[in-house]
């Protein structure tokens, strides 16, 4: 009974004490409620230093940050005729997007290049063995079909990857024409290649031979035509491989830290 008043007197006590601890801590007043400041940093503070822009560590950067990319690529679903009689989207032979055009654009997609597809005055036909047969007389002919269209200003580009099919052990001529009709002198050139098992076989070789000034890429890819549908991680390793993805970034899931939302 005697202790009643003491027990009162103690919890007023420890409710002046909370309450001047509180606001020792510092506070936010929200109408009538006090919200105690939070008692940790609302900034993390980064392990390495990062650049001012985005975060990202400084020395880092990819190949695709620093340099202007043009991605040119020839693909034969772009190179037929629109009123051939075949869909080109349905013909059992030529089937869209093309596959070096789905190279292209997955290649696109991490370096964030400019995409240029080499498309021929004179479309081929859309039936297979018509279309080998032409090919391989101008390939006998060493022919420079004529090209629709230009790249509007090459010069302000530092590398270009140069997809193509493997046409008749090579590339088409038309890849030829266009090597022709623009400067790639000083400019990295990147390949990459589509084929019916046979591979890059002289591919390379022909292309280096009229590009003498060029710095050309040794890490070629060659992706045989099935296995397309599948290969965007073997593209993405590729990219990482010749640096044009920074495998420290690569599937980074999204940084939601305290500094990205205040
Ligand atoms: C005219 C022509 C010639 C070809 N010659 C070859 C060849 O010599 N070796 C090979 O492996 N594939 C050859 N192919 C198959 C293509 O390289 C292959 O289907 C490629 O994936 C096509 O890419 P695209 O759809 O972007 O044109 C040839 C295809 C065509 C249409």
């Amino acid at each position: 009974m005697g202790r009643k008043p003491v027990r009162k007197w103690m919890t007023g006590f420890w409710a002046i004490v909370m309450a001047l601890s509180l606001a020792g801590c510092g506070s936010q007043e929200s109408g009538n409620t006090v919200i105690p400041s939070v008692p940790f940093p609302t900034k993390a503070v980064p392990e390495t230093k990062p650049d001012a822009e985005d975060g990202i560590p400084a020395g880092t950067e990819s190949s695709a940050e620093t340099e202007k990319i043009l991605i040119a690529y020839f693909t034969w679903a772009e190179n037929v005729a629109d009123d051939s009689g075949a869909d080109a989207t349905t013909s059992a032979s030529v089937q869209a997007p093309g596959n070096v055009a789905q190279m292209a654009a997955w290649i696109q997609q991490e370096t964030g290049g400019d995409l240029f597809s080499i498309r021929v005055k004179e479309p081929y036909s859309a039936d297979y063995d018509e279309c080998l047969d032409r090919a391989a007389d101008e390939k006998a002919e060493n022919a420079r079909p004529v090209l629709s269209e230009r790249v509007a200003d090459m010069a302000e580009y530092d590398t270009v990857f140069l997809g193509f099919p493997n046409w008749w052990y090579s590339a088409p001529m038309a890849v030829f024409s266009f090597l022709e009709e623009n400067d790639l002198n000083g400019k990295k050139v990147v390949l990459f290649c589509s084929h019916g098992t046979g591979g890059l076989a002289s591919s390379v070789k022909d292309i280096s031979a009229v590009l003498p000034d060029s710095e050309i890429e040794t890490n070629v890819l060659g992706v045989y035509r099935d296995d397309i549908p599948e290969c965007q991680e073997t593209i993405n390793n590729w990219l990482e491989e010749i640096g044009y993805i920074i495998s420290s970034l690569r599937n980074r899931p999204v940084r939601l830290f305290l500094w990205d939302v205040c």
